[in-house]
């Protein structure tokens, strides 16, 4: 028998060379080839894709007689994966969706599906039985005359299924448990999934059926180790959050027909995800009044605006090394703002523990927020409370300037919608909005000295 040939892949990047080395030359990792098993004998699709074939209707043509058109869109019935995806599910796209396990990726799929009476839809799972899925649609108390349910990991058969049903939205739940024939190597491993999902999209661009696939994240937080997946795929969504809290975001982090700024939030309940589609009532069931350590940040995710709650808990350093921890904010950052508090307001860095958490669980990356954790750092530290209908947004500077934010607008309005009396905001920030209609107090602050005038007195 010939000697199977194998070659050596990076489980981060997915590039490959003939020998083991110790740091991938193309992503700079340390320690991520692992031997793969290649096929022994060329695939078939390889030779009849090859550059030989001349019957290929693709020629080339100018750009100015091509005709636009819309995509053609369908409608998920499901108002914040239709807004991440850009307006709904593009024909013959195909989608990854990734997460760690356990997050909800399986349930939000299969809820989305059960939802669709009107499409006929293939889910196909690698990774539960009939049965399994059967009890979580029971679970998610929908049902739906057009749901097929397929538990195979084999390429080929799906294909030949999916040539059956000839369904109008595939899913595969996970691209980690599919194999091809074609390729030696175990479910999972790098040249499989590039295989797969090859075949995959070639599939969806064939027959114009959306196919949604489900990735694992590993340890590192990327889409399981193929980060050639990512290339590969039109659009790739991650469903992030706390296993431990209700909250989970829907992130785009790459789409091919609509904007990577737009954000989906639901909530996890027993009988299935709940869209958030007002995100501030994260925050609106708390009543903090003359709780010190609380600020209330005007922040954006995407393209919108919600409020959030920001909490600090200051004490005594007991051991020589003062602890900081952050929760939802970058420790990094909030060691700068600690360092801007020390020089500004007389705050004693070494003789402090210093807690911060950012309320739901949500990670929040707006820079808009500095001066809400700031200001609930002082508020704990003095053990004054920040009056309640006051919240605030600013960047905060290294000299402690509060630096202007983007759509300041979206902020103020958001702010009086939910009923606040007074905001917090850059100096300067507001140029050319006309603020004659709002009701809200608008105070404009330079540096945050100023702005701890305002809130403490
Ligand atoms: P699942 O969709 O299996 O996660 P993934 O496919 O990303 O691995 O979600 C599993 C978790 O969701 C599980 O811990 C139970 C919880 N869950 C609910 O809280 N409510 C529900 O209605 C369902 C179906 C699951
Ligand atoms: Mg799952």
């Amino acid at each position: 028998m010939a000697k199977a040939k194998t070659i050596y892949v990076c489980t981060n990047c997915g590039s490959d060379s003939p020998k083991w080395v110790g740091k991938c030359p193309s992503c700079g990792q340390w320690n991520t080839y692992v031997e793969e098993i290649i096929a022994k004998e060329p695939s078939v699709s390889r030779t009849t894709g090859g550059f030989k074939e001349t019957s290929s209707k693709n020629r080339p043509v100018l750009i100015r007689d091509i005709t636009s058109q819309e995509e053609t869109r369908i409608d998920l019935r499901n108002e914040e994966l239709n807004r991440v995806l850009g307006g709904g599910l593009v024909k013959g796209s195909l989608v990854l969706i990734g997460g760690e396990p356990g997050i909800g990726k399986s349930t939000l799929v299969l809820q989305t599906v059960l939802g669709l009476k009107n499409l006929r839809t293939l889910y196909v799972s690698g990774e539960e039985s009939s049965r399994q899925l059967k009890l979580r649609a029971d679970r998610l108390a929908q049902d739906t005359p057009n749901c097929y349910i397929l538990c195979e990991t084999n390429l080929e058969k799906i294909f030949s299924h999916a040539e059956k049903v000839e369904p109008d939205l595939m899913i595969i739940d996970s691209i980690q448990t599919i194999f091809t024939e074609l390729v030696e190597s175990s479910p999972g491993s790098i040249s499989q999934v590039r295989e797969c999902s090859a075949a995959i999209l070639k599939y969806a661009k064939e027959s114009g059926t959306p196919v949604l696939l489900i990735g694992h994240i590993n340890k590192e937080g990327s889409i399981a180790g193929p980060k050639v997946l990512e290339h590969i795929v039109d659009t790739v969504l991650q469903f992030e959050g706390d296993q431990h809290y209700m909250y989970r975001i829907l992130r785009s982090i790459k789409n091919r027909f609509g904007s990577t700024a737009e954000l989906g939030i639901y909530e996890m309940r027993q009988n299935g995800l709940r869209e958030v589609s007002n995100p501030s009532e994260l925050l609106l069931t708390q009543n903090h009044e003359g709780l010190s350590g609380v600020a209330i940040a005007a922040a954006m995710e995407g393209i919108r605006p919600f409020l959030i709650e920001t909490q600090a808990l200051v004490s005594s350093a007991v051991y020589g090394m003062p602890q900081r921890s952050a929760t939802g904010f970058d420790l990094r950052r909030m060691n700068m703002l600690l360092a801007v508090l020390e020089k500004r307001a007389g705050f004693k860095l070494a003789q402090k523990d210093v807690f911060l958490n950012i309320a739901g669980g949500l990670k929040v990356n707006d820079p808009a927020i500095d001066l809400s954790v700031i200001s609930s750092v002082l508020s704990s530290s003095l053990d004054i409370s920040i009056e309640q209908g006051v919240c605030m947004a600013g960047e905060v500077g290294l000299s402690g300037e509060i630096r202007p934010v983007n759509r300041i607008e979206q902020r103020i309005l958001e702010a009086e919608k939910l009923g606040f009396h007074r905001i917090l905001i850059p100096h300067n920030n507001l140029k050319g909005f006309d603020a004659k209609k709002i009701k809200l107090d608008i105070v404009q602050v330079r540096k945050v000295e100023e702005a701890f005038r305002r809130l403490f007195g």
